[in-house]
């Protein structure tokens, strides 16, 4: 990778868990790498929390990616979100636009009322409501909304600028938390 991308060290490498137990290997691998200079930081993915755990007792974590969306109830996603937020990692979303329509994309999602409605008052769209919700979980929530539209893009971008209300996040949070 480095010499094809003309680089002499990484700035940020994640190990991507394929449902390994432990990923104490893997990221051990890449912590050698960290430690010879090649790789700046290091990121996991596909995580439980203890995943995190395991990782912290090896190397350094600077980021964490994982499926997290408004409309994925997901207690162990939350619990990964906290954690991060406590340590000063980042947590990274993905899948928040997509929704439980995951690598079909936005073409298999479907945006409840709560979504719709918030999307309406701002006068915005559901994806970019999906994508400012995720940023008010907290400051360490980074978003990575994916898209080969121009235009989506610069709605993605702004959607950085949504400032939701309370009312509006109590909303989005009850779908959330509901009942799966
Ligand atoms: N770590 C991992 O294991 C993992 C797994 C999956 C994905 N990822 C990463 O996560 C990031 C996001 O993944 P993703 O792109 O698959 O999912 P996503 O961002 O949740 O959703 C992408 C889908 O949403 C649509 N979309 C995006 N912005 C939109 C907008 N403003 N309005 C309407 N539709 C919109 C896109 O279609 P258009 O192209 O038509 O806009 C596409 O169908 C990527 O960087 C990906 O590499 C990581």
């Amino acid at each position: 990778n480095l010499r094809q991308l003309g680089r002499d060290h990484l700035d940020l490498v994640y190990l991507r868990r394929m449902n390994q137990d432990s990923i104490a290997e893997h990221f051990g691998a890449l912590a050698e790498l960290r430690e010879a200079g090649l790789v700046r930081h290091l990121g996991i993915s596909a995580i439980q929390p203890r995943h995190l755990t395991e990782a912290l007792e090896i190397a350094p974590v600077v980021s964490v990616q994982n499926r997290y969306a408004v409309d994925a109830p997901d207690p162990r996603a939350d619990e990964l979100l906290r954690m991060c937020g406590e340590r000063g990692i980042a947590f990274v979303p993905y899948y928040a636009v997509a929704g439980q329509g995951g690598e079909r994309g936005a073409a298999g999602t479907r945006n409840d009322d709560e979504i719709l409605a918030v999307a309406r008052a701002h006068g915005v769209s559901p994806a970019a409501i999906r994508t400012a919700w995720t940023l008010h979980r907290g400051p360490h929530v980074l978003a990575v909304p994916g898209t080969g539209n121009p235009d989506h893009l610069t709605e993605n971008v702004a959607a950085g600028a949504l400032r939701l209300g309370q009312e509006e996040l109590e909303r989005l949070d009850a779908l959330h938390t509901q009942d799966v």
